[in-house]
């Protein structure tokens, strides 16, 4: 990023000259980069945005308008619950499939809800609480099988979790570029299939096509106007160039088996509870990314965050974590839950040393029960 504004500093795509033509080149690379990670069959279906809220809402408020069905979860953020919940007040219908305390949506249950007027289903790829995997790939072939487009929000598996958007049938993808990505924050994007047309949230600037009154109508300058925030996008292109380097599928693999161990290990604290993803009623694993949430019998979760910061040097996030829906249907409405994310540097000395911790913490709990 230091490199980009110290040899690339010109408004990429605006002029000819040479600091232009480089910043338009670092757009590209991330471009190009993102859409490899994600399977894209052009570069060109990938629209930046500032973060993933603003690519939700933007394929939200691209393709719904009153009269209108939308089928969502019971455990999505607030950046797909709140912009759904304004459009229902706006004449929009919402349908929001109810799952269990696993957090895991039953496909049939969505193509259940499924009507003439349903324009779109909106879910989540994995929760950003408990998180649970959700069967992407069943959901999309009911939408296909009723021309429904289907927008998933990837903000929590972009970078950690495999994704094929062509293979799954995913029609728009939201991705956010400060979690598995490792780029900076306010960056991300959208990734839209071929054919499909958003009406675009902001009209303007795009370097090309000047003479037109009207918006450029292919991608991505129809849905990316005014000047990109191409340094952030040069920290996004690298972060997404060390992810393809590194391979999904092994960053995957090791971080579910530090989740496992993490999840274990809290389970195994007396007076701990775990939420989230267990054993699915068939007796199978549901897939999960490295996010857990746990509370510890009579500490609040904020309390809990307090000492991890100031006595044991972990940092977590404690409360709703901008998804009421989600602690609703897990159960820890309103208290939340104190949760922990793993990521592309945690190491299996970082997961023992935050066990070793809450189970001091929870020692401690039981010690001051008993006085
Ligand atoms: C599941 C989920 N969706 C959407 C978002 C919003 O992402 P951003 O902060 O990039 O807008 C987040 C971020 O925390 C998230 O976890």
């Amino acid at each position: 990023m230091v490199r980009c504004l110290r040899e690339a500093g010109g408004n990429p795509g605006r002029s000819g000259h040479r600091l232009s033509i480089e910043a338009a080149r670092v757009v590209f690379d991330a471009r190009e980069a993102v859409a490899r990670l994600i399977g894209a069959p052009d570069s060109r279906q990938v629209v930046f945005t500032g973060n993933a809220t603003e690519a939700l809402n933007l394929a939200i408020a691209g393709v719904l308008e009153p009269g209108a069905h939308v089928i969502t979860t019971s455990m999505e953020h607030n950046s797909v619950a709140r912009p759904l919940r304004y459009l229902e007040s706006q004449g929009v219908g919402l349908s929001v499939i109810q799952t269990g305390p696993a957090g895991r949506v039953d496909p049939g249950a969505v193509a259940r809800a499924m009507r003439p007027e349903t324009r779109l289903v909106a879910m989540t790829h994995a929760s950003n609480v408990i998180g649970t995997v959700q069967p992407v790939e069943e959901v999309a072939r009911a939408c296909r099988e009723r021309g429904v487009l289907f927008l998933v929000d990837a903000a929590q598996t972009a970078g950690c979790y495999p994704i094929d958007v062509a293979a799954a049938g995913i029609d728009l993808l939201a991705f956010t570029g400060h979690k598995s990505l490792l780029g900076p924050p306010g960056t991300g994007g959208l990734y839209v299939r071929e054919g499909v047309t958003l009406r675009p949230l902001e009209r303007g600037g795009t370097g090309s096509r000047s003479e037109l009154d009207m918006q450029p109508d292919f991608l991505p300058d129809q849905l990316e106007s005014g000047t990109p925030n191409f340094v952030g996008l040069a920290g996004l292109g690298a972060g997404v160039g060390v992810v393809l380097e590194g391979g999904v599928e092994a960053i995957r693999g090791r971080e579910e088996g530090l989740a496992r161990k993490l999840r274990d290990g809290l389970r195994a604290i007396d007076g701990v509870t775990v939420y989230g993803p267990d054993d699915d009623r068939h007796g199978r694993t549901v897939p999960e990314v490295g996010v857990v949430s746990f509370n510890l019998d009579g500490v609040e979760p904020s309390d809990v965050g307090y000492i991890l910061d100031s006595e044991y040097g972990v940092l977590c996030r404690v409360g709703l974590h901008c998804a009421p829906w989600a602690h609703r249907t897990i159960g820890t409405y309103p208290r939340g839950t104190v949760r922990l994310s793993l990521g592309f540097h945690s190491t299996a000395a970082d997961v023992a040393h935050v066990l070793g911790a809450v189970g001091e913490m929870a020692a401690e709990a039981r010690r001051g029960a008993k006085r």
